[in-house]
């Protein structure tokens, strides 16, 4: 099958590859870039554990094929971090917190609660839980992810108002 060129910036950085017309977003993530962390959970849209942002939306990169994702923006797991390498506030809620336990969801758990706190800086318990409704955790009871989510906006919000004084 014949293959198309595309480039697009993945964390910051400008990377290109050729992909078939078919190849998933996802697929060229791990397999092409080698960027590991966003996961496959079920390759039908419905896990949200393969979750991307692209172009400030979350996205489900096993529902997009990477031609799509041509002259974008892209940030996974491996972006989330501040620029310093410490954890970034979502990161550092999901250790606190212990929104973790196996860990397969989380990469796209937080990179879910990265875009979910871009358009809402200060959701409510309700407004997180509907936030989060297309990721799928099998272990957690979504209780402590919650309020790792919560600790996020508590400290980015705590940030702000630092930054502001
Ligand atoms: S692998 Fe994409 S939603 Fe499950
Ligand atoms: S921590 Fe195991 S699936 Fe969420």
């Amino acid at each position: 099958m014949s293959k198309t060129h595309v480039k697009l910036k993945v964390n910051g950085k400008p990377v290109e590859g050729m992909v078939e017309p078919r190849t998933l977003l996802i697929h060229f993530l791990r397999e092409q870039l080698g960027l590991t962390g966003p996961h496959i959970g079920c390759d039908t849209s419905h896990c949200g554990a393969c979750t991307v942002d692209l172009d400030g939306k979350s996205v489900k990169s096993c529902t997009v094929f990477a031609v799509q994702a041509d002259g974008g923006e892209l940030i996974t797991i491996e972006g989330i971090a501040n620029a310093d390498g410490t954890l970034h506030a979502i990161q550092e809620g999901f250790r606190e917190m212990h929104g973790l336990q196996c860990g397969f969801c989380t990469p796209g758990m937080i990179t879910r609660a990265y875009r979910l706190l871009k358009e809402n800086p200060r959701p409510t318990e309700e407004e997180i839980r509907f936030g989060i409704a297309g990721n799928l955790c099998r272990c957690t009871g979504y209780q402590n992810i919650v309020k790792a989510i919560q600790y996020a906006a508590d400290k980015l919000g705590a940030a702000k108002k630092e930054a502001a004084e």
